[in-house]
């Protein structure tokens, strides 16, 4: 469904992405996994037309969307969510979310999608009066999460969206990005959160300062030793190192 191709990217002449190849088959989930500032939202901006390709190209369903704006990125069903997690704060949820739907002239399925949003989300329907600047971290991140859907995505690219949030919102975010899966929706997810992501998706990529280094079957890579070494392990060890310092 997308496939990225030798992609090199970044702003003004600092080039930050170094030559990227992947490929996100469709109906699954595939993470893109990273440290800080390693070049993962780039790569999102990159394939959402936020800013431009310096080489490569990126295809969407076979077709070349290298040079298409990003409004024509999403009509063609290809959606991103932010990182930011801009809501309108004075604006309603159910403002929000109809914000989503603004490409969208059916009228009729614009609302069973609303109510499906609200049923994957209740807490959302609960609000859906409340102006969103009221929400909290892990409320606002189902609305933008619902707003994507609100679009009719054929694919979903959501950018870290566990960050910040408490162990238990984090779950039912999971279980939510899994549900959107099932309906259809293909998803490529950011994430910081290496072993949750691991298990939810079946396929990885490892991102290092703009290039791919590791990437494979989810159950392999959450067993590798070098992801392990990266991500998984030491963690107890280092925390004591750095607080002796
Ligand atoms: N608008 C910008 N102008 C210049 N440099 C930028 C801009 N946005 C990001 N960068 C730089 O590009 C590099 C990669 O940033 P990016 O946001 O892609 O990282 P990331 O992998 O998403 O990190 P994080 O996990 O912290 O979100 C960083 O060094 C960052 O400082
Ligand atoms: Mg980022």
């Amino acid at each position: 469904m997308l496939q990225i191709n030798d992609v090199h990217a970044g702003y003004g002449n600092l080039k930050i992405l170094r030559g990227i190849d992947m490929h996100v088959p469709t109906g699954g989930i595939v993470t893109l996994l990273g440290g800080n500032g390693t070049g993962k939202s780039t790569l999102l901006k990159a394939v959402s037309g936020l800013i431009p390709l310096m080489e490569g190209k990126v295809l969407f369903d076979g077709v070349n969307i290298s040079n298409m704006k990003p409004h024509e990125r999403v009509r063609l069903g290809l959606v991103q969510v932010t990182q930011a997690k801009e809501a309108y704060p004075a604006m309603t949820v159910e403002e929000n979310l109809m914000l989503g739907a603004y490409i969208r002239r059916d009228r009729t399925d614009i609302v069973a999608d609303l109510e499906r949003v609200y049923e994957m989300f209740p807490v959302l329907r609960e609000r859906r009066k409340q102006m969103s600047g009221t929400l909290s971290g892990g409320e606002v991140q189902m609305l933008v999460m619902g707003r994507g859907i609100m679009a009719k995505p054929k694919m979903l690219m959501l950018d870290e969206p566990s960050a910040a949030l408490a162990p238990k919102v984090v779950l039912e975010i999971f279980a939510n990005i899994n549900r959107i899966a099932k309906t259809g929706v293909t998803i490529l997810v950011v994430e910081q959160n290496v072993r949750m992501a691991l298990i939810l998706a079946q396929y990885g990529y490892i991102i290092r300062d703009g290039v791919i280094m590791i990437e494979g079957k989810a159950e392999q890579l959450i067993s590798d030793p070098a992801v392990k070494e990266s991500f998984l392990g030491g963690s107890v060890a280092d925390t004591s190192k750095a607080l002796t310092n």
